[in-house]
Formats: C-alpha cells, structure tokens, sequence
C-alpha cells in the first residue's frame, strides 16, 4: 500500500495529527489538498471542524477521489461526546465519492483560539454558556493520549 496525507489546519491542531500519522506510516506525501497526493492508493484526510463539517478546501479534495481507501481525521473546538464527532464526520463523508472506501476515521478536540472565543462570547453567549467547558477542556488538545489513539486507529484500520 502507499500512503499519502492531506490535510487543513489553521491553529496547527490537525498538522499534529498528520505529524503523528506521518511518523507511523511514512506517507510519500503530507501537506495541504493536492495533486500530488493523488499517486497513493490511501489517503489520510484531515480537517479542522466547522459548521458540521470540514472545510471547502478539503471537500473540494475529496471530491476529485475515486478508487482510493481513506482514513478521515479532524479536530474540533465545541464538542467532545461521539454523537458531536459521528455528526461531523457524516456530514464531511457526504462528500467522498461512493467509488471511495472509508476504512477509518478519527476526531478529538482541538484548543480554539482567543479570538475565535471572544467572537462567541461577543456574538453568541447562550451558545459560549453551553460550551464554555468544553473550550476551556480543548485548550489541553490535542494531547498525547489523542495521538496515541489516532495512531492506533491508524494501524486498526490498515490491518483491516
Ligand atoms: C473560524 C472558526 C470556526 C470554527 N467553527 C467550529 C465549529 O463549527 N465547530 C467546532 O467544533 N469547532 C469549530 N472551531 C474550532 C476548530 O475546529 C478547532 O479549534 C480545531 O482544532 C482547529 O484546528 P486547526 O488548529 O488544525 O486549524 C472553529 C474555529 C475557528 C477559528
């Protein structure tokens, strides 16, 4: 099998991710959407959360995918149970072609930046009330003990 790993990050929460992937399979590629990762028969996938989902960059990625396995992984700032993580993940899937196979995937928290966090206290503060401990747990991640269980769902999902 070759490997390759695409992934979006603004903060450097998912690159961690990638980093850590990197380290266990030695992908031929790791970086930003690209055609270059096009030449490996699996893929590695990840993305910061938002609204639901990845990113435009990375479902535009995705999109352009046929024939390949594919592990999704992201982070993200505003929940951290598995119905919150299932929801994104979903919704991110919906833009892989049915050709693709999902072999696995993976989310945990990841910190959310000053900024953003002022824009929801200012702007939305019923949503910051409901997730204010959850930011406050995120600015801990993604941690080691996340990317120990990145890296064995890795190795689960390649095994498979
Ligand atoms: C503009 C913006 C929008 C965000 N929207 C969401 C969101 O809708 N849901 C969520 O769970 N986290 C959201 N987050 C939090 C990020 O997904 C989270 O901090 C992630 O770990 C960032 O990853 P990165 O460091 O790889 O960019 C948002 C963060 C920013 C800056």
């Amino acid at each position: 099998m070759t490997y390759s790993i695409v992934y979006s990050s603004v903060t450097g929460n998912t690159e961690q991710l990638a980093q850590a992937i990197q380290q266990a399979v030695g992908a031929t590629y790791c970086g930003k959407p690209s055609d270059e990762a096009l030449a490996a028969d699996t893929i590695f996938i990840g993305f910061w959360s938002t609204r639901y989902s990845c990113g435009a960059d990375i479902q535009a990625f995705m999109k352009q995918l046929s024939g390949k396995k594919v592990f999704l992984f992201g982070t993200a700032g505003f929940g951290d149970t598995k119905e919150f993580y299932e929801k994104i993940l979903e919704s991110a899937q919906t833009h892989l072609p049915a050709s693709n196979e999902l072999i696995g995937s993976y989310m945990c928290l990841g910190k959310v930046t000053d900024k953003m966090q002022t824009h929801i206290k200012e702007g939305a503060p019923e949503l910051y009330a409901e997730i204010k401990e959850v930011l406050a747990e995120a600015a801990h991640h993604p941690n080691q003990a996340d990317l120990d269980e990145l890296v064995a769902s890795v190795k689960k999902a390649l095994t498979k």
